[in-house]
Formats: C-alpha cells, sequence, structure tokens
C-alpha cells in the first residue's frame, strides 16, 4: 500500500486556499478536501512495514502547536515546473513533529529520507510544460500578500493513498493526537490556594 504521514488543513484555511485555486491554465488544483502538509512519503510498502509504521506512529509523542501559511512558492522552473505550493512558517515544533514521525518512518524499517525537509502546502500540479514560469509568477504577484492562520494542529495522520483517473483519492488510517499542556483555566483551583 502507498502510505504517507501528513497534516490535514482545517476547513477554513482549506477554504481560504480554495478561493484562490484558479486563473492557472494547465494546472491540475488539488481537491480543497485534500489539501495537506506532508511530514513523510513512505511510498509503497508492505503490510509488515504498514504495521510497524501504524505502531511506531501510535507510540509518538510530540506537542501540539499552532502554525501559520505565509506566502507561495513552487518546484522546478523553467519547463520543469512541477508544483504550486503555500509556504509555512518556520516552526520548530514543526521540525520537532516532523524529525519524530522520521524516527517512526525509520523504527519501521523504511530508508532514511535524503531530501530535505521543505514544508508546504501543494496547492497545484503541472504536467511538464503544462504553466509557464512567467503565468505562475503573475499568479503568486496577484494573490500575494498571502497568510492563513495561525491554526492549531492537534494531530498527525497516517494516510493511505489510492491511484485514480482524477488524480490519487486518500484514506486516513491512524491520527496521531500530539500533547498538549493543560490549560490553566483548566487546573483545579486548589492549585492557586496553596500560597
Ligand atoms: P507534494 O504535495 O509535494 O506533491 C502524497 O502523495 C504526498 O506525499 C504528497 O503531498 C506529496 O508531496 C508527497 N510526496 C513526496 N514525495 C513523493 C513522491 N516521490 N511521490 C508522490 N508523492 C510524494
Amino acid at each position: 500500500m502507498r502510505l504517507f504521514v501528513a497534516l490535514p488543513m482545517p476547513e477554513d484555511v482549506a477554504d481560504r486556499l480554495a478561493a484562490l485555486m484558479a486563473g492557472l491554465d494547465g494546472a491540475r488544483w488539488v481537491d480543497p478536501d485534500d489539501l495537506h502538509l506532508t511530514l513523510r512519503f513512505c511510498g509503497e510498502v508492505g503490510g509488515g512495514i504498514a504495521e510497524d509504521l501504524a505502531a511506531a506512529l501510535a507510540a509518538l509523542r510530540a506537542p501540539a502547536f499552532d502554525l501559520r501559511l505565509a506566502g507561495f512558492g513552487h518546484f522546478g522552473s523553467g519547463r520543469r515546473l512541477r508544483a504550486l505550493w503555500a509556504a509555512v512558517e518556520p516552526s520548530p515544533a514543526l521540525a520537532l513533529l516532523q524529525g519524530r514521525v522520521e524516527q517512526a518512518a525509520r523504527s519501521a524499517g523504511l530508508e532514511a529520507e535524503s531530501r530535505r525537509f521543505v514544508p508546504h502546502v501543494t496547492l497545484a500540479r503541472f504536467a511538464g510544460g503544462a504553466v509557464a514560469e512567467a503565468e505562475l509568477t503573475h499568479w503568486m504577484t496577484l494573490n500575494s500578500p498571502f497568510a492563513a492562520g495561525p491554526f492549531a494542529v492537534r494531530e498527525a495522520v497516517l494516510f493511505e493513498s489510492f491511484p485514480g483517473r482524477d488524480g490519487p483519492h486518500y484514506e486516513p488510517r491512524l491520527a496521531v493526537p500530539l500533547q498538549r499542556l493543560p490549560d490553566a483555566d483548566d487546573w483545579p483551583e486548589e492549585q492557586w490556594d496553596e500560597a
């Protein structure tokens, strides 16, 4: 099966992004319900590795955090433009989570990811040469400045990806809850009566 670990976008952020996803001929826009930030692409894995990965992820501990999207970027250039994405503001907590997901993947027997982690939310993919870089730059200028959030990240999700004629279809397989600090308002009152 084909697996990846990601942060799905909350509905209001997906709505904000969906409102921008037009006006670029030749772009294959991502279905707004499928917008996500990939933490680890695992590729095709056998049942044994999938089970070990799910177990390692279920045991993963990392703090919940807030995240903000700001600006756009793209992969590839010229005739090799591959994708347009929303950029993510630098976040130490996101980097920590990604590192722990990577550890979980390795402990399940997956090869180490050699590519540098570039956190992004893919908005559109392009077949070779389908969109000119000048048009993409124009689209990015037209839609700038862009920011969304901060929004709460409370879980990471293991997804299974199924190929389809209209692009891949994703099914959540496991939610990995992130740890929240107790909210001061939720603390029992005696915490404050000791002095
Ligand atoms: P992307 O958004 O930058 O395309 C599911 O396919 C997710 O895994 C996508 O978000 C995709 O990133 C990511 N991914 C990373 N490497 C991939 C690869 N070699 N093939 C397919 N998806 C990959």
